[in-house]
């Protein structure tokens, strides 16, 4: 395939802008930006090297999971952050996936963070900025035809086994995943992983002293933002190299 020329820019979101390819329709590349929101952009911010950061770790757990027989939106790394990635429909709902109690969760029902799980939740929420992706039952998600049951189907199918695999990594670093989000797309009528996985979209804790290593730093003021993600960053090229 002949190198891609970045034609125009089709999404900017909070984190990310998705440019189109003059030379190849099927095709975007993703551009992580240095940008950082939280509570739906009520919160904003920016360090420099988070785009470089989150492009690396995404790319390195994306191919993981592909590994493991996720379909997914990634095709390879165009530079340190920039990914080619298949041009995909977003499905409209966010998949939530809780091992311990945490964020929301323990907010909506009064309870303190970091208690265990008796099995993984599976939560769906619709991706609205404007509604502050309000959280969906499967009834409503069919009846306004958000994704049909095969799609929720295979979308819940597919975030058990990234839990499983990217959890099983992290618990080799000495870090726990105790939630995260998802996003999926459609590609030639089949459901992909896409967008990202990130500390920006998952809470991770040291095992033993349950410091965060994630975006709630950011969310949070917990201080050591950039260094904290550059460590991830460095503890997951690490680990890696050595697999
Ligand atoms: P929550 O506890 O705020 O519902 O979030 C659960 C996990 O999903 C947490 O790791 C953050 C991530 N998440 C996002 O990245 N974006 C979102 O819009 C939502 C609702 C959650
Ligand atoms: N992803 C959302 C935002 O960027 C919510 C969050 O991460 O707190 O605003």
């Amino acid at each position: 395939m002949s190198e891609p020329v970045r034609g125009r820019a089709i999404y900017e979101g909070k984190a990310k802008i998705l440019y189109e390819i003059e030379n190849n329709p099927e095709h975007l590349i993703l551009f992580f930006k240095d940008d950082a929101t939280a509570f739906n952009a009520k919160k904003r911010g920016s360090w420099e090297r988070k785009g470089v950061v989150n492009s690396q770790i995404s790319a390195a757990l994306t191919t993981l999971v592909q590994k493991a027989g996720v379909p997914t939106h990634f095709v390879r790394n165009l530079s340190d952050r920039e990914q080619l990635v298949k041009r995909v429909d977003i499905v409209p709902v966010e998949v939530v996936v809780r091992n311990y109690v945490a964020g929301s969760l323990a907010r909506r029902l009064g309870m303190e963070e970091g208690g265990k799980l008796s099995q993984p939740f599976v939560e769906w929420y619709y991706k609205s900025d404007s509604l502050d992706d309000p959280m969906l039952l499967t009834q409503w998600i069919l009846e306004f035809g958000y994704a049909t049951m095969d799609e929720l189907s295979a979308m819940k199918e597919y975030a058990l086994t990234i839990n499983r695999v990217v959890g099983t990594f992290f618990d080799s670093l000495g870090i726990t995943l105790i939630d995260f989000k998802v996003e999926f797309g459609r590609s030639a009528g089949s459901i992909v992983l896409a967008d990202e996985i990130t500390p920006d979209g998952s809470r991770l804790w040291e095992k033993g002293t349950n410091r965060k290593l994630d975006k709630d730093r950011f969310r949070r003021d917990l201080g050591d933002v950039a260094e904290t993600y550059e460590e991830l960053l460095q503890r997951v090229e690490a680990a890696l190299a050595n697999s």
